[in-house]
């Protein structure tokens, strides 16, 4: 069918011999919009034997050049921004204007990946050995850091390019090959940015990307014995792939639930504003985004007055005329969302907004005097929803973000930097930031969560390091 988007394997866009395809449904109309294909077990297996066979000439490729090719696909991914963008719009309803910061975003990523790479990667260590008991000076190490092989991509759908980038850009630059399993929504932004990397003229093989259906090939694909590193971002099914994953290195980015802490010194416009753009930007849908205030019950009327007057001047509507509020990305995560706002009302919770929803579309809400009890206090909405709960003392805000299954980051307003480094220090997450929404960026900083959040660090630097491994060889003096 000549609609269906092709798989890209060998360097070439193809048609799978499965003859099925599968639908993404455009999130504001609720009608498909891009068909793809459905690839077969043995296409995947013959993707990972070229990866393997590509990544063992490329690891020999030389540094200077391999940095060269990711500048080249940078620069034709700023140069098709717009075309980029204009998917995203459709497959997941990130706002317009968002949609080109992401794909610029991910050319700058790119471009800066090349240069840490090079800084990196150029470094080695020489030791010697009488520096331990018993050892004459008789030897020499030499160490530096070598590519792992083939790295397993799995990005999700609220980032289908930068995310996308996030792992294969470290990868590449570090000598390895990436076979990258787009999400569903967002597969078709995510084959445009491979078309570029395909036109910067990386080897054939060398790069892969696979449209399956996850419920039958899902376990397959993430077991598959040619994998030396899995680098995920998304929900739950984290924990899954983890458990199974075997010998192999895994870099995992698994969600969030961040609070926002705001004591009763705090600089409440600055606090509102960031509650805003921290729980509201693409309509909640960030692994980063503000997920609960937990507020000074002193300074607590004042702020949600504020953060009220700031929900009202959010235009909601369709993404491409750049609402503030977008239609969230599916039907069912659509019916998630609704379900936790109705669990906290019924349980007497007070919604400061009319509840209102029209398809994926639903209004921004502000849920107040939110209580343990509520599926909203521990559960991760990824919608337009902030739960608040009013706090005593500064001990309470911290054992409640202790508390959750989730460590990813948080914030702490106050105009006293000493009570905001020993909120900091207490904090049980990845990152705390002070007085602003928790972010990832800028991406080179090191990103990370603690328990259920994730494993490993990410950021270029820190990616860098995890898709590489330390290779010594010991030269023994007569
Ligand atoms: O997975 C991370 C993503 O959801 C948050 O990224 O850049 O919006 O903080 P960012």
């Amino acid at each position: 069918d000549g609609d269906t988007f092709k798989y890209y394997a060998d360097g070439q866009w193809k048609r799978s011999t499965s003859g099925n395809s599968m639908t993404v449904i455009n999130p504001t109309s609720r009608s498909t919009y891009y068909k793809l294909s459905v690839c077969t077990k043995e296409e995947m297996d013959h993707m990972f034997d070229a990866a393997r066979e590509a990544q063992r000439a490329w690891a020999r490729v030389p540094l200077w050049r391999r940095a060269e090719a990711l500048h080249k696909a940078a620069a034709l991914l700023k140069q098709n921004k717009d075309v980029i963008a204009e998917c995203l719009v459709k497959e997941v309803a990130k706002p317009a204007k968002d949609s080109v910061t992401e794909v610029v975003r991910s050319a700058d990523f790119i471009d800066y990946t090349a240069e840490e790479g090079i800084r990196i990667l150029s470094e080695g260590k020489c030791l010697v050995p009488d520096s331990f008991p018993g050892n004459e000076r008789n030897k020499l190490c030499l160490s530096s850091r070598i590519p792992l092989g083939v790295v397993l991509a799995i990005p999700p759908f609220n980032y289908p390019v930068n995310l996308s980038v996030s792992k294969i850009a470290p990868a590449l630059i570090a000598g390895n090959a990436v076979v990258v399993k787009p999400p569903m929504q967002g597969s078709v932004a995510a084959l445009h940015m491979i078309q570029c990397f395909h036109l910067a003229g990386f080897p054939k093989g060398l790069i892969s990307a696979i449209t399956i259906k996850v419920a039958d090939l899902g376990d397959a694909l993430t077991t598959h014995p040619a994998i030396n590193c899995i680098s995920f971002t998304g929900g739950d099914s984290g924990i899954a792939i983890a458990k199974r994953a075997g010998m192999v290195p895994l870099q995992m980015e698994l969600g969030g639930k961040d609070a926002c802490i705001v004591l009763d010194d705090a600089d409440l416009d600055l606090a509102a504003a960031n509650i805003i753009k921290g729980g509201f930007s693409f309509s909640g849908q960030r692994c980063t985004a503000v997920k609960i205030v937990l507020a000074m019950d002193t300074i607590a009327n004042k702020l949600v007055e504020k953060v009220n007057v700031k929900v009202a001047r959010l235009s909601v509507g369709p993404p491409e005329v750049d609402s503030d509020i977008t239609p969230v990305v599916s039907e069912s995560s659509a019916d998630f969302i609704e379900g936790l706002v109705m669990d906290a009302r019924q349980k007497g919770a007070k919604l400061w907004q009319e509840y209102r929803r029209e398809g994926n579309l639903i209004w921004p809400i502000l849920i107040d005097n939110v209580r343990p009890d509520m599926r909203i206090t521990w559960e991760e909405p990824f919608g337009p929803i902030i739960p608040v709960i009013r706090i005593r003392t500064i001990e309470e805000g911290v054992q409640h973000c202790n508390s959750s299954r989730y460590g990813l980051q948080g914030c702490v307003f106050t105009n006293n930097i000493h009570r905001a480094l020993i909120v900091s220090d207490a904090m049980e997450t990845g990152t705390v930031q002070i007085n602003s929404a928790p972010a990832r960026g800028p991406d080179h900083f090191p990103f990370q969560g603690l328990r259920d959040s994730g494993i490993g660090s990410q950021g270029i630097t820190n990616s860098i390091h995890m898709m590489t491994k330390v290779k010594s060889t010991v030269i023994n003096l007569p």
